[in-house]
């Protein structure tokens, strides 16, 4: 498809190793889509796709994580997300960070106290390139704990790439474009997955409302995790509660009468200890 009619983002098309020539031409052609586009696709193309961006892009092509970036699944404040496919054709999610408009007092602020990341710079390429690190480790811990999350594939520069979420290419919609089915379902299941978020990977997710939360045929799944913080992290509990807050009003809105007291308490409810069966053990 001629990314000039379908509206979307440009298409990387072959970015395989050894396919030197044929990204050039793809460069060329992105070049002549991004003079043709409007205001609001032009920022993609000149601020996502900046040199550096294009050469990272071009180094995860030929360590084999993406053969085909495409279609731009949302252009945010901070970053754009791209649906990607891989050499074994399987559809990934590339979150691109614009280094140039990045918002760098907010990436500071948070980062800034996180033990796993003493970064002093005022180099905004490498603040970024700190924060997509914090967003794979992030991932990579909740994963671990057993939150429902993308799970992560690699980090490189100002570009996270991961499980994509959704169907046959179509990324699942936010619970704020699409509500649950079953409310009260889906404040159980996420409620357990702050649990786990914060008795189990040790942290909060600081930005947490259905805005990034995907519903992927009714499972909840949790996203947008770059800003959660550690525990001990001065700003962590108040971040908690801001979240509580967002979770609780969100499903109020839906008609589930919910307390932030009740759901404090189950967050922080102790974990359980490990059961004693020898299920995970081969024979
Ligand atoms: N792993 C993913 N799979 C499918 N869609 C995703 C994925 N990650 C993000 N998206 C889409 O991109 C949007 C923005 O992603 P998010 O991580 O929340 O970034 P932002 O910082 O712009 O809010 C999401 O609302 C969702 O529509
Ligand atoms: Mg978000």
């Amino acid at each position: 498809m001629d990314p000039e009619e379908t509206g979307q983002a440009p298409e990387l098309r072959a970015l395989k190793s050894g396919a030197v020539d044929r990204v050039d031409s793809d460069l060329g052609r992105m070049e002549a889509v991004k003079r043709l586009k409007g205001v609001e696709d032009r920022r993609v193309g000149s601020e996502v796709f900046d040199e550096l961006t294009l050469k990272t892009l071009y180094k995860l092509a030929n360590s084999g994580y993406l053969a085909v970036l495409n279609g731009a699944v949302s252009t945010g404040k901070e970053a754009n997300v791209f649906k990607g496919i891989t050499d074994n054709d399987e559809f990934v999610a590339v979150k691109i960070y614009r280094v140039a408009t990045s918002d760098f007092k907010k990436m500071q602020y948070y980062i800034q106290g996180d033990p796993r990341f003493r970064v002093r710079t005022t180099n905004r390429r490498q603040l970024v390139q700190a924060w997509v690190n914090k967003e794979f480790r992030n991932l990579k811990r909740a994963l671990e704990a057993g939150v429902r999350v993308p799970e992560p594939v690699v980090a490189r520069d100002n570009i996270l790439i991961m499980e994509f979420i959704g169907d046959d290419g179509e990324p699942a919609p936010t619970m704020r474009e699409v509500p649950p089915d079953d409310p009260e379902r889906a404040l159980e299941l996420i409620v357990e997955y702050m649990h786990r978020l914060y008795t189990g990977a040790r942290l909060v997710h600081g930005d947490l409302s259905f805005f990034n939360i995907l519903n992927h045929s009714g499972e909840p799944v949790i996203i947008d995790v770059s800003q959660a913080m550690v525990l001990d992290h001065p700003l962590a509990m108040e971040l908690l509660e801001r979240d509580i807050k967002n979770v609780v009003r969100d499903f109020k809105r839906l008609g589930v009468n919910v307390s932030e007291d009740d759901i404090r308490k189950k967050i922080k409810k102790e974990a359980e200890p490990p059961a004693k069966t020898n299920t995970h053990e081969k024979n």
